[in-house]
């Protein structure tokens, strides 16, 4: 059985309807928090069992007859995140798994300005030395990170943010169709996989321009001071430790820990990726 995790996030459950193109329901199963919003999927044969990975105490249940899990990074802010994530790793490995996949990112350091990729490395070096064939997926930025941006920038025709750089801004559903084709069948994705991102690179100034263009008026980018913007954040409600963490993507972005492109991903889908001006323009009907 393939053994998806996190399948009613984001990623997860666009990986799950890939996953089932590919795959007979009856092979896959889901290990969710909430079973109760994955009845769809049970509905449609696939495995419905429950665990959270700060209680390693339900991963074996739900991880039961495994013969590959991918274990999607938890969404988890902190020092618990590593824990959790490892749990998760250690209990694919007791299950038997054959393989284990992770998503990791095409940023993941020890040594990044963004607290995530810090996770993503502890957890990479566990997966590594887990003993089993592993794949660790190096996913790019998410595109639809742009559309925190969205309201404020179409609000008042700015988008004022800290200083950026070049970020190779890549869709959940090119890396949702990867993550299927690997766990279902390598797609020979092994090992830490090369970065899996769109082809271009964009900072925050082409970003504005497309959006510009896509609602047919000017959005100008301008640069504010990381300071001056966390204050403004925490004034407009933002917990000062969460403005601290956005910095963080922002210090890593200019430090071009992001500008990084490979033909990688559009060479396991076998088609280009989806442009960030795509997924841009499935944002705005939220924000317009
Ligand atoms: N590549 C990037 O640019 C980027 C950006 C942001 C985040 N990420 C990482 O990618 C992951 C998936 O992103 P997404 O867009 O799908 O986010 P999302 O929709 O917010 O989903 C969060 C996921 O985290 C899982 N999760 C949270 N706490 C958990 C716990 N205690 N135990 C088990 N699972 C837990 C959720 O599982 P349930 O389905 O059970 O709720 C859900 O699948 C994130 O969790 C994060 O680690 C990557």
């Amino acid at each position: 059985m393939l053994i998806v995790t996190g399948a009613t996030g984001q990623l997860g459950s666009r990986i799950v309807e890939r996953l089932l193109e590919r795959v007979p329901a009856d092979q896959v199963g889901v290990s969710v928090r909430d079973p109760s919003r994955a009845t769809s999927l049970a509905d449609r044969g696939v495995r419905v069992r429950a665990a959270d990975f700060t209680e390693p105490a339900t991963l074996a249940h739900a991880l039961e007859g495994a013969s590959r899990v991918l274990v999607l990074s938890a969404a988890i802010r902190g020092a618990g995140a590593v824990a959790a994530n490892l749990a998760a790793l250690d209990a694919a490995r007791d299950a038997g798994a054959e393989r284990v996949l992770y998503t990791s990112h095409q940023a993941a350091s020890p040594v990044s300005a963004f607290l995530p990729q810090h996770t993503h490395a502890a957890t990479e070096e566990h997966l590594a030395g887990l003993g089993v064939p592993f794949t660790a997926l190096r996913n790019g930025f998410y595109a639809s990170t742009l559309g925190l941006h969205l309201d404020e920038a179409l609000r008042t025709g700015r988008m004022a943010l800290p200083e950026d750089g070049p970020v190779s801004w890549t869709a959940h559903a090119d890396l949702a169709e990867a993550a299927a084709i690997a766990l279902a069948s390598g797609g020979g994705l092994d090992g830490v996989t090369a970065p899996l991102t769109a082809p271009h690179l964009l900072d925050l100034a082409d970003v504005a321009a497309v959006v510009a263009d896509l609602v047919g008026r000017p959005v100008t980018r301008v640069v504010v001071a990381d300071e001056e913007w966390a204050a403004s954040a925490v004034a407009r409600g933002m917990p000062p430790a969460a403005a601290e963490f956005t910095l963080g993507m922002f210090r890593a972005a200019r430090a071009g820990e992001f500008a990084v492109t490979d033909p990688a991903l559009e060479s396991v889908l076998g088609r280009p990726a989806v442009p960030v001006r795509e997924v841009l323009q499935g944002l705005l009907p939220q924000h317009a």
